[in-house]
């Protein structure tokens, strides 16, 4: 991936058969190389909605789809620095994601394994609850205070269609207090499928079969408003990549 593709990730790149941008799950090695976890990705977070619902206790997230992790790092500190005016509280992160080798990565350089950690889950698989159960028995909590979902929904939707894209928000918002969503747009999903198709010879097989088109974003807001009952916070500005992050809660 070139550095032009780090300010538009979705851009079609020529023919190239050993694309690293060709992906199935969005599993992208060296993603952060060319996509900084640093502030810019943080930076459209507004600071003073992290409510928890349980005050007195840990504040708990998830991060769903955390690659390497260094996104996940960088919501630590955010949420250190976001919490620290109102309701100071130790945090506490878990990063869950498909790939194995990301998770070990993740593992091997994350600097707070006191408070993170990276479990290897599909989060649509069956075991995936059993594991999130636990870790909230850990915490001590019934759902998670806030959920992460940045850059992933548009690989569930296109590995799981138009209803693995409902389950998914339905399954996090049932684990969650509140969520974050920083959907791609649409074009990234035709980009997706060209480079997968042009690199592998193979094309995600649900996109033709899907109807939530054209507004991502759009769908997920009727997804989460109505049929998880969530409501939304905040949608904010665009960020250099033209994406917003959506933020809802529980009602
Ligand atoms: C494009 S990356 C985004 C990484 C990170 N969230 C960020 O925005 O910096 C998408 C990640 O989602 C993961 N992913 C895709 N489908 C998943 C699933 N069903 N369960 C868990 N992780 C998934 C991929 O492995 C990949 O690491």
């Amino acid at each position: 991936m070139s550095g032009d593709e780090e300010r538009s990730p979705c851009k079609e790149r020529p023919e190239d058969k050993t694309d690293p941008g060709a992906s199935r799950h969005g599993n992208f090695m060296n993603y952060y190389q060319f996509h900084p976890a640093e502030e810019r990705r943080v930076r459209q977070l507004p600071c003073g909605v992290w409510r928890s619902a349980h005050p007195d206790r840990k504040y708990v997230g998830l991060d769903v789809g955390c690659n390497a992790g260094d996104l996940t790092f960088v919501l630590h500190d955010f949420l250190e620095t976001a919490l620290s005016a109102d309701q100071p509280k130790e945090i506490r992160l878990l990063g869950v994601d498909l790939d194995p080798i990301l998770i070990e990565r993740a593992r091997e350089r994350n600097p707070r394994p006191d408070r993170i950690i990276f479990e290897c889950l599909d989060f649509l698989a069956e075991d995936c609850n059993r594991t999130l159960d636990e870790q909230l028995r850990r915490f001590e909590k019934s759902r998670f205070d806030v959920v992460f979902c940045f850059s992933v929904t548009m690989w569930i939707h296109l590995n799981h269609g138009d209803e693995g894209l409902v389950e998914f928000l339905r399954k996090a918002c049932s684990v969650a207090d509140m969520i974050v969503i920083e959907p791609q747009l649409w074009k990234c999903y035709r980009n997706a499928s060209r480079r997968l198709r042009r690199s592998k010879g193979e094309d995600f097989p649900l996109l033709k079969t899907l109807k939530l088109t054209g507004d991502p974003a759009g769908h997920i807001d009727r997804i989460l408003t109505e049929f998880c009952n969530f409501q939304r916070v905040t949608v904010t500005e665009n960020n250099e990549w033209k994406r917003r992050l959506l933020i809802y809660a529980r009602t």
